[in-house]
């Protein structure tokens, strides 16, 4: 069979989704550019013979085999941030074939089911629940929380996935106990293998990691004649979160802190918000270093919302604990892959969803920019397929 290089089928996908604003890609879930790639996986997948199904979630499913228990699942996600890089989520999809083709091309017939699976909005840069697919299936997002996700277009999760044909989003139980083990194959998103000059790490640990909703109402009002000490002006409120976050997070080594997204309404030059919601990132070594750096930055927006006569909240979305991989998995591969160093990350994934409930693991491939979510993400051809050849040798040893 040809056209299951990773590369080649990286280069198919690589019209799909293009920002024409930041450059880069955005594919946020069922939007047009993930349905298309979506119907690409699906083809490619038929091509295989695999046997594609969707399940509640909307995650895709290609069997090798009987789906069944115990499975041996790889894989990762086709969605992306706004404007971000063309391997974070597709890199794991197309190695994930491209080891099954290599592996059907050797004649290896695994010996328990084993499947490729797409998760559904990782990044959560549309319903802003990051690895909605595999906390829906394993049954982490309240069923109330779910009847709130609500996309920037005021769309509701519940319903474009009423109209994606999904039946009953939730727990799925079911596709949770087929799962044996998960291996997530990720570009890296740091300079770590930069640094120890080696294509290819096994994870080690992913840094805790929240989200918080900040919103701030004012008095909107004519930017050209409301004197200064008669404004109500929630922008104010909202860059002291922004000087905080920086500012405590710069305190504890380790820790991240980013307010990424800012949106004043109505948003116009001439024009005092009456209201900006912020949305901050935090990620620390620690749950006592994250909740400092909220408390800092909660308190900061409280004093710059008083001063200015506004009012704040600042809300809990999401928060994930520190993940630490299976470590005899961890080692098990690092071995088969001849003694590759392990490297812990920044970033979530839909792995460290699936650890709290199945053995897991993940390999990252090296990345020569360090830069991810964005466009100058990438990574050389060499280390591509050094992590497909890896993923092929996880599979062998473990399936
Ligand atoms: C996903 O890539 C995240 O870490 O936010
Ligand atoms: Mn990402
Ligand atoms: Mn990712």
């Amino acid at each position: 069979m040809t056209g299951f290089d990773a590369l080649d089928l990286l280069a198919e996908i690589e019209g799909v989704g293009r920002d024409r604003r930041r450059g880069g890609y955005t594919r946020h879930v069922f939007d047009d550019a993930e349905r298309e790639l979506r119907d690409w996986f699906v083809e490619r997948a038929q091509r295989l013979e695999l046997e594609v199904t969707t399940d509640r979630n909307g995650n895709l499913w290609a069997w090798w085999g009987e789906p069944g228990p115990d499975a041996f699942v790889t894989g990762s996600h086709l969605d992306s941030v706004p404007g971000g890089g063309a391997h974070d989520g597709p890199l794991g999809v197309v190695s994930a074939l491209a080891a099954v083709e290599q592996l059907k091309a050797a004649g290896f017939v695994p010996s328990r089911p084993l499947a490729v699976v797409v998760f559904a909005e990782e990044e959560g840069s549309r319903f802003g629940l990051a690895c909605l697919g595999s906390r829906l299936l394993a049954g982490a997002v309240a069923p109330d929380r779910l009847q709130q996700l609500t996309d920037a277009a005021g769309q509701r999760f519940v319903d474009v996935a009423r109209d994606a044909s999904l039946d009953a989003p939730g727990y799925d139980a079911e596709s949770l106990a087929r799962i044996g083990v998960y291996v997530e194959l990720h570009v890296e998103q740091g300079k770590g293998l930069i640094d120890l000059d080696a294509p290819v790490a096994v994870g080690s640990s992913i840094l805790e990691h929240g989200r918080w909703r900040i919103d701030v109402h004012g008095q909107g009002n004519h930017a050209g004649t409301t004197d200064i000490a008669d404004r109500r002006d929630p922008m104010l409120p909202a860059a002291a979160a922004v000087l905080a976050a920086r500012r405590a997070a710069a305190r504890r080594t380790g820790s991240r802190a980013t307010i990424g997204r800012l949106e004043p309404v109505p948003g116009g030059t001439n024009v005092i918000a009456s209201r900006v919601s912020a949305w901050m990132d935090v990620r620390a070594d620690s749950e006592a270093d994250t909740r400092d750096i909220v408390a800092e930055v909660q308190a900061a927006v409280a004093e710059a919302a008083a001063a200015e006569g506004c009012e704040a909240s600042v809300i809990e979305e999401s928060y994930s604990g520190e993940v630490r991989f299976d470590p005899q998995l961890r080692d098990r591969i690092a071995t088969t892959l001849g003694g590759i160093p392990a490297l812990p990350t920044g970033a979530g994934h839909d792995a460290g969803v699936l650890a709290a409930h199945v053995p897991t693991a993940m390999l990252f491939v090296r990345n020569p920019s360090g830069i991810s979510h964005a466009p100058e993400e990438g990574a050389d051809d060499d280390a591509v397929r050094a992590g497909v050849d890896a993923l092929a040798r996880t599979i062998e040893d473990l399936a």
